[in-house]
């Protein structure tokens, strides 16, 4: 019943700015956002502390079901407790990656992402905005890279944390994580039929922002 809220979709694979991208966008327009992703990986983290196996997926639905989620800014609050670098390692994606080809955990979600459409409007970052959770929001972007670029991305995002990691192994991971996303039953990694394509390889993010708000633009009748 709120249709009429606008939307902005941005799906794609893992590191490809997604979450860089919505947020700016997101920024730029006055909208809220929306980092769907997040809610798996709190998801998984919940579960792991609750002592519930990935594999189980009604256990961890049952958890995603009343997550106690809540996010300030950049910050994310799980059960009033600040685990924004917790659910951020490359271990948590992963382990979101698996919690989320449970169907039951992703409907377990549906509501919870379908309440961050709120006026003025919203941008939704995440792998199945467009064709599942939002399939008639105004826009939709589907944002790729190759994934050399993603896996330098994250490489120096990651060394400039303090972190150490090498390049081969990130490619090797995101490749994984990537592959599990798109090749799942529930709601897989794809492109929505009426999706934009955006591929940011050679873009820099002022330009990808300029992108979307152009499109933006150009889709509304005023
Ligand atoms: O965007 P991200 O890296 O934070 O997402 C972590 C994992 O969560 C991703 O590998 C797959 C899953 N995910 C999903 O299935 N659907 C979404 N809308 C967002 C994330």
């Amino acid at each position: 019943e709120n249709d009429h809220i606008p939307v902005i979709c941005i799906d794609g694979p893992t590191a490809s700015g997604k979450g860089t991208l919505a947020a700016l966008a997101a920024h730029r327009l006055g909208y809220h956002y929306l980092d769907s992703g997040a809610l798996y990986r709190l998801s998984a983290f919940a579960a792991a502390q609750a002592g519930i196996s990935l594999d189980d997926g009604d256990g961890v639905a049952g958890i995603a079901r009343t997550l106690p989620v809540r996010f300030k800014g950049e910050k994310v609050f799980l059960d009033g407790k600040d685990v924004s670098d917790a659910i951020r390692t490359e271990a948590a994606g992963m382990a979101a990656s698996k919690v989320s080809a449970h169907p039951q955990v992703r409907t377990a979600l549906l509501e919870l992402q379908h309440g961050f459409r709120c006026l003025p409007g919203l941008v939704a970052d995440g792998r199945d905005m467009g064709t599942v959770v939002f399939p008639g929001a105004q826009l939709k972007i589907y944002l790729t890279a190759s994934a050399e670029h993603r896996a330098e991305r994250r490489y120096k995002q990651l060394i400039s944390k303090g972190n150490s990691a090498t390049l081969a192994s990130i490619q090797q991971d995101l490749e994984a994580r990537d592959a599990r996303d798109m090749s799942r039953k529930a709601a897989p990694l794809k492109p929505a039929d009426d999706a934009k394509l955006l591929d940011n390889s050679y873009l820099s993010i002022e330009n990808s922002v300029d992108q979307v708000i152009e499109w933006w633009q150009g889709s509304r009748p005023f």
